[in-house]
């Protein structure tokens, strides 16, 4: 059976082309790829690249003035939070969410929007692996490019499940079934329409959206759509913890907020929702808002 695109990257002795992450002793990260006979440079000194190559994930190397760093291939969480930026991108803790909640399986078929800069295609092609199909949507062909950077440099070339389309989702989805719709993007109320006729019965959207205005927007719509069952709204936070001694207690620092997530699941054709339908309250939303599939604001 040959490895999943990208294994072998990330497995043995580093190798020319591999990505490296140094730990110095203060915890900071630095990210390279690995040359012969290339040097690395720090402030405190040098060290080979070539005393590296060959070795295990998990040595310690010594620059010229002495100060050792901690040797590892990133993570994809790392990666991504290390990576060139064109939008904000979803945070791990958010993609972890979404792979569990929106149910990502391999060799799911897989609808994704806006692309941004790849943070969340890259958890996505892992998660459906190389028989899956994930075909992402972004508007914004500097954007397109960028993660398609990304992706490539994370997965060492192009993944054989990935395709990349410049233009709005809305536009040019068709109506090919799909499992899963992940929407990342200002105003995913303009895709329900779109999403409805791609969607499976029984497959799942999920909305990841920043702002409290957005959500409701988001959750008022799916709702009035028709073509869904109740939203889930949520969203989640990490409260990292500092343990020495007799000091046990939460960081002192947290990412306070990121964004909040909703899915929802696609009703069978025909089908009236067995639960009590809720109108948002009238002008809610201000003079503009003319119902499900009206423009953003
Ligand atoms: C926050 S970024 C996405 C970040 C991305 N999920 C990541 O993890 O790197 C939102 C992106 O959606 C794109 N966008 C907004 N509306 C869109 C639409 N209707 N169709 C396609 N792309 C859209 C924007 O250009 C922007 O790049």
């Amino acid at each position: 059976m040959s490895e999943p695109t990208g294994a072998a990257r990330r497995r043995g002795p580093f190798k020319v082309g591999d990505q490296v992450q140094l730990t110095d002793p203060k915890g900071r990260h630095y990210t390279f790829t690995l040359e012969a006979g290339k040097n690395f440079h720090t402030h405190k000194g040098s060290f080979p690249h070539d005393e590296l190559i060959g070795s295990p994930e998990g040595s310690v190397v010594r620059t010229t003035g002495n100060v050792a760093y901690l040797a590892l291939r990133p993570l994809l969480p790392d990666f991504v939070l290390s990576m060139p930026r064109g939008a904000a991108v979803v945070y791990p803790k958010d993609a972890g969410q979404i792979i569990a909640f929106a149910d990502i399986f391999p060799g799911a078929r897989v609808v994704e929007a806006g692309v941004g800069s790849g943070s969340l295609s890259a958890f996505l092609l892992r998660a459906i692996g190389d028989h899956g199909m994930l075909h992402s949507y972004e508007r914004r062909a500097d954007f397109a490019e960028i993660a398609r950077g990304n992706v490539e440099r994370y997965f060492g070339g192009p993944h054989p499940a990935w395709e990349l389309t410049v233009g709005d989702l809305q536009d040019h989805l068709s109506d090919t079934e799909v499992d899963r719709v992940v929407l990342d993007m200002l105003a995913p109320w303009e895709c329900l329409e779109a999403v409805s006729k791609a969607l499976v019965p029984g497959g799942i959207l999920c909305c990841y959206v920043a702002t409290t205005t957005q959500l409701s927007r988001t959750v008022e719509t799916i709702r009035e759509h028709g073509c869904f069952a109740e939203p889930q709204p949520w969203e989640s936070m990490i409260r990292n913890w500092h343990v020495e001694g007799l000091a046990v207690r939460p960081d002192h620092r947290m990412i306070g907020h990121t964004g909040f997530l909703v899915t929802a699941r696609r009703l069978a054709d025909g089908v009236e929702p067995p639960m009590r339908r809720r109108r948002p309250a009238k002008g809610a939303y201000g003079d503009d808002y003319e119902g499900p599939g009206s423009g953003s604001r």
